[in-house]
């Protein structure tokens, strides 16, 4: 079975998300990078986690195109597998990052997981069509807004990761039954005593619902 499970990686220390992507390396799908690890580390940290597995940058892009262009560029330079843009900026931003990307893999950021997110969730359907003329690989989509997932996946056939799981609220069993490829899990994962136990349950629990779709 494929893996499933993608691990936030939203830690302070360097030598801690080293370790648990060391020790996570064989189970997990990807690890997914965010501004805070970088901006307490340094920008190779990206390439530091390749060693172990893929890498997702989740840097949100929304600028315009030069500068998503200069982005996407240097994430792809640093050994990034994929990099996660915003898309309600736009068809020429978002178009950038998948010109700029050259292979690495670009998700759309469609609807967001938090309270308050409604302003993004309600316009999900617009931004998933002009994401997929925009070539994009796949979508990021909450675990915890099941409505918006269902909706999301109704649209497409393309990979869609999720976040939103444990720390948001979010049900593993739910979100996979209900359309998601692969679960994003943060602190649930970092802040256990046991990493490996949980995203191997987290993993079983994937397994069992496509199982059950
Ligand atoms: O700790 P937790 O499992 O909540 O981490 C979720 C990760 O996914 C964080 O890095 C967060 O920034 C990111 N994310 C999210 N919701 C979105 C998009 C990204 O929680 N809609």
């Amino acid at each position: 079975m494929d893996k499933r499970i993608i691990v936030a990686l939203d830690v302070k220390e360097k030598k801690k998300a080293i370790d648990i992507a060391e020790s996570l390396s064989d189970i997990v799908f990807a690890f997914k990078i965010n501004w805070p690890l970088v901006l307490y580390s340094s920008p190779e940290v990206i390439g530091e986690i390749s060693q172990y597995g893929k890498v997702i940058c989740d840097f949100k892009v929304a600028d315009i195109p030069y500068t998503n262009s200069l982005i996407t560029e240097r994430v792809r330079d640093l050994g990034a597998w994929g990099i996660i843009s915003h898309s309600f900026l736009g068809e020429e931003s978002l178009k950038s990052v998948v010109n700029a990307a050259k292979g690495m893999h670009v998700f759309s950021v469609v609807a967001m997981s938090h309270p308050g997110s409604d302003m993004i969730n309600s316009n999900a359907m617009q931004l998933m069509k002009l994401s997929i003329e925009c070539g994009v690989y796949g979508f990021v989509a909450p675990a915890n807004k099941i409505d918006d997932l269902r909706m999301i996946r109704s649209a497409t056939d393309r990979v869609i990761i999720s976040p939103g799981i444990g720390a948001q609220g979010g049900d593993p069993y739910t979100a996979v039954l209900n359309g998601s490829d692969y679960l994003i899990v943060g602190r649930s994962v970092y802040e256990s005593d046991k990493p490996e136990l949980e995203v191997s349950k987290l993993q079983q629990t994937a397994e069992r619902a496509i199982e059950d779709r």
